[in-house]
């Protein structure tokens, strides 16, 4: 098979882990996986300073195209003063829209190795598995009206809406559903239906389309704030939550903080399937261009290789080279390997390069 890759690699150490994302593909591509057609594009601060915005029509086209998108990071002091319209940020937010990427996968996975950096205890981290879905193009942060009006007397009022549809609803929880029977058949939504209307509305839909699509995944409702909760106290009890934007934004972020640094987080957002089943998708870390250590071969580029494994679990329908590459990524911290930010102060730690060979050298032979 061939699989059509975007590569937009951005500013900062977008460029640095991308290239180890680059060894991994072309070992996998060398071991008979598929031929791997990999093109290149610019984005974010690098995009502007060659074409005067952060993403070109062009670049988009072909991230339609392709059948997964691997993202860098963009941004960085260089870009801080150009307006707001073009910043770099605003690359990666057309990317999103005009390929519709409703679902935002982030897993927190504990390498059993790393259960140190967590901020919990070994034993409640240890081996964590879990999958927080989060709706990525609704809610509140997008909802009208929302502005700032001021008042007769004199006071000033802010208003933002939430507001969700059936649909919008209905297909974020589907991926969910479709993701637990791929894992462990659970999947716990979040929302507040004791003081939303918006929450009882997803509530209803969610347990509607279990009892009509999904009989056989077990399903929990939970309140977004005892869930966050939970998350700190006992997270191993969940499997897959799906929630909406503003609670999968805290969520996840609680979540990232079970499994240690953010030079380990990967991430996939998904678009809805075609009539052919395809969807537009797009993997990238969830930590952005790091200027404070860009250029010094510093990086740690296991979030990105991390989101390698979820394109070809979710996109490239090689859910076996998925789980060995992050049995290789588990193996390489095993043996004690560490970039800086996640070695022990003091300790020894290698550079980029020799991470990304490290995990390539675990994955053989393959
Ligand atoms: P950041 O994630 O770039 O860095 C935060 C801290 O974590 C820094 O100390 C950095 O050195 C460290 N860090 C991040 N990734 C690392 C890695 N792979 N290995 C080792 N250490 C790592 O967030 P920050 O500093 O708030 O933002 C820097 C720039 O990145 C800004 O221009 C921001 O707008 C942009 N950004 C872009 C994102 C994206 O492209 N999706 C996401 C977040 C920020
Ligand atoms: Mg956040």
């Amino acid at each position: 098979a061939t699989h059509k890759i975007l590569l937009l690699p951005g500013d900062g150490i977008g460029p640095e882990v991308a290239a180890e994302a680059k060894k991994v593909l072309k070992l996998f591509e060398e071991a008979g996986y598929g031929s791997f057609e990999t093109e290149t594009d610019l984005v974010g601060g690098a995009a502007i300073d060659a074409h005067g915005k952060p993403v070109t029509d062009a670049a988009v086209a072909l991230a339609k195209d392709a059948d997964a998108v691997l993202f860098g990071a963009v941004g960085g002091p260089k870009w801080d003063k150009v307006a707001y319209e073009i910043r770099p940020e605003a690359g990666l937010l057309r990317l999103r829209k005009d390929l519709g990427l409703f679902a935002n996968l982030r897993p927190a996975i504990c390498y059993g190795a790393l259960a140190e950096a967590s901020s919990l205890k070994r034993d409640l981290v240890e081996d964590l598995d879990i999958l927080i879905v989060r709706e990525l193009t609704g809610g509140v942060y997008f909802g009208e009206p929302k502005e700032i009006v001021t008042l007769e007397s004199g006071e000033k009022r802010a208003v933002d809406t939430q507001i969700y549809t059936t649909g919008e609803i209905d297909r974020i929880a589907r991926v969910a559903f479709d993701l637990a029977r791929t894992r462990r058949n659970k999947v716990s939504s979040a929302e507040k239906r004791n003081v939303m209307k918006s929450g009882v509305l997803w509530n209803q839909v969610v347990t509607a389309i279990h009892a009509k699509d999904y009989a056989d995944v077990e399903l929990e409702h939970v309140l977004a704030d005892n869930c966050a909760m939970q998350l700190v106290r006992k997270p191993k009890q969940y499997d897959v939550i799906v929630c909406d934007n503003l609670f999968g934004d805290i969520l996840s972020d609680v979540a990232a903080m079970l499994t240690g640094s953010l030079g380990m987080l990967p991430s996939a957002s998904l678009g809805a399937p075609d009539a052919a089943g395809r969807r537009a998708s797009l993997y990238e870390p969830v930590h952005g261009s790091a200027p404070d250590i860009a250029g010094q071969g510093l990086a740690n580029p296991l979030a990105m290789i991390g989101s390698v494994a979820m394109a070809l679990r979710y996109s490239l329908g090689l859910g076996e080279a998925a789980d060995k590459l992050e049995a290789a990524i588990g193996s390489v911290l095993a043996s004690g390997a560490r970039t800086r930010d996640i070695a022990p102060a003091g300790a020894n730690a290698i550079g980029t390069g020799e991470m990304g060979d490290a995990v390539v050298a675990a994955l053989k032979p393959l």
